[in-house]
């Protein structure tokens, strides 16, 4: 713990902290909240029967969650008791190795890159949500019209499409949400982590979830909307969800399905932003003795209330008492139900306008809540590790955000560079900077000194059998998990690799992902260098 002796104060600004209890709660559940829980989690849940998905995404979230998200709660307040806020810092005090500067630029990028591509669909929430106030989603009741605007509208025909299509939706469109959203969130970021992300998570949390029960309570009012399709029905859709062995096989052979174990655990990391290095950074900002055990419990189950109580039991439900099974089972691409689907369905309900409204409202709260966690890291790093003022720092990020938004939005035939973006950051670098935190934590700090860290000041009593899980079930599932991924993804059935091979625009977004790699490899080697500098410093004024 060689630099964890001296607490080093990198920032040229007085050190933040969350203005209360809830703040910091409400925030690493904005965070956690998201997309992932109202669009992901019922898509995946439908396709692999329900019932039977639950299983593996349980057992994910006892086994990985849980304890990862401990894990960066505890190492995060540590690392800010040592005076760091950034991922790169934090590490390095824990344990100062190239491997921990290596995992810090991974913390980095992670969140970075997938703020580049989370915005743009961030953006089409909040432009459909304006478009059901003016009018603008009410296409009819034929299906293909949904398929034909949101093509259009999101560009996925032809590269450069969604700025083309400014020009015929004009202020509905997803390139002009794309710049509000940009100023929103930065706006907020600008703010700093009182005044811009604690406020408006404390709003925006109770606001999406009264807006979602709302949305809810219609659903499960539905009853059988055309009589002439009786199984149509709410209940039948609850089971089509629900039910384990629903479709064309039983609960145990759906159980045996390898690809729903590893889009379990995919799920668990995507929703409660473990793996992305945000925890670690929001956690820096609480006071030694604060409690983390309570607090990352009770955002834990704030996001798993919303994902599968709220999440799990409108859209699915929705789309087949007005649709029927088939147009679930068979979804064109990530993006149909959401975008596609659900629109028209809005549209078959009286009022729909209004619940079309508030369901994406909500969505785009839920959105701009996990955006915000994910520029903050970079923010921490350029203002303590650079030494930079906020407004320096904002200006830096808001233009390599910018720039990498750009190019998922002008790429955006099929959506190749979201892709791209998502498969080699939101999987891959995912895994392994959740593999790097747990061996960190259970290895390199010492599990009962980690433990000993995660109980201080701590509301509820975590049980010791957590750091056998910690030390080495979490480490053995994760590789188990991720050398089976590899395996399907780069072996058995390798499209992206294929992608990679024959198309010019999947070879530019990997270059453009080892440009965005090595320049926080830069940013972060400096700070490093900066950091031992200051730590060189105060040793000589206090020997
Ligand atoms: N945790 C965020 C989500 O679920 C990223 O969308």
């Amino acid at each position: 713990m060689a630099s964890g002796s001296v607490a080093v104060q990198p920032t040229i600004r007085p050190r933040e902290s969350w203005g209360t209890r809830l703040g910091v709660i409400v925030a690493v559940m904005g965070s956690a909240v998201g997309l992932g829980n109202f669009l992901r989690f019922p898509g995946l849940a439908a396709k692999y029967d329900g019932g039977a998905f639950m299983i593996p995404y349980m057992i994910a979230l006892l086994l990985l969650g849980l304890p990862i998200a401990w894990v960066e709660w505890a190492m995060g307040r540590y690392g800010g008791t040592k005076g760091f806020n950034s991922a790169a810092g934090i590490y390095r005090a824990i344990w100062p190795s190239r491997i921990s500067t290596a995992a810090g630029v991974l913390a980095m990028v992670i969140p970075v890159v997938i703020y580049m591509y989370y915005v743009y669909v961030e953006a089409w929430c909040l432009a459909y949500a304006f478009r059901y106030l003016t009018g603008g989603m009410n296409l009819g009741l034929d299906p293909a019209e949904y398929d034909k605007f949101f093509a259009e509208f999101a560009g996925l025909q032809e590269n450069g499409g969604a700025f083309s299509s400014v020009v015929h939706f004009g202020l509905g469109s997803a390139a002009f949400f794309l710049v509000v959203c940009f100023l929103i969130n930065f706006y907020l970021i600008y703010r700093g982590l009182q005044k811009g992300i604690e406020w408006f998570c404390k709003w925006a949390m109770p606001t999406l979830i009264v807006c979602a029960v709302i949305v809810l309570i219609r659903v499960l009012t539905l009853g059988t909307p055309d009589p002439s399709k009786p199984d149509q029905n709410v209940l039948n859709g609850l089971g089509f969800m629900w039910n384990p062995s629903t479709k064309s096989q039983s609960f145990w052979e759906a159980l045996a399905n390898p690809q729903m174990w590893l889009e379990a655990a995919g799920q668990i990391f995507f929703s409660l932003s473990v793996g992305f290095g945000i925890i670690v950074t929001y956690a820096s900002y609480l006071k030694r003795d604060d409690d983390i055990a309570l607090s990352s419990v009770t955002s834990a189950a704030g996001n798993e209330f919303c994902e599968v109580a709220l999440g799990g039991l409108i859209t699915i439900p929705a789309a087949f008492v007005f649709l029927g099974p088939e147009v679930i089972e068979n979804p064109k691409g990530t993006f149909e139900l959401g975008f596609v689907t659900l629109p028209n369905v809005f549209n078959h309900m009286i009022f729909g306008w209004l619940f079309g409204f508030l369901f994406f409202f909500l969505l785009f709260l839920a959105a701009v809540t996990s955006s915000l966690s994910m520029l903050q890291p970079a923010i921490a790093l350029l203002e303590e590790g650079l030494g930079l003022g906020r407004k320096a720092s904002v200006a830096i990020l808001s233009f390599v955000t910018a720039v990498g938004s750009f190019f998922v939005v002008y790429f955006s035939k099929n959506l190749i560079v979201m892709e791209m973006f998502d498969f080699w950051v939101g999987n891959v670098a995912l895994y392994l900077l959740a593999t790097f935190q747990v061996i960190l934590f259970g290895w390199v700090l010492g599990v009962d000194r980690g433990f000993e860290e995660l109980r201080r000041g701590a509301e509820i009593h975590i049980p010791q059998f957590f750091k056998f899980v910690i030390k080495y079930i979490s480490p053995l599932y994760l590789l188990v998990v991720f050398g089976a991924w590899c395996y399907q993804e780069f072996w058995a059935q390798p499209r992206i690799l294929l992608k990679i091979a024959t198309e010019p625009v999947a070879q530019a977004a990997v270059g453009f992902l080892i440009l965005v790699i090595m320049l926080f490899a830069i940013l972060v080697t400096q700070s490093v260098r900066r950091w031992e500098r200051l730590k060189q410093l105060q040793q000589e004024v206090v020997p």
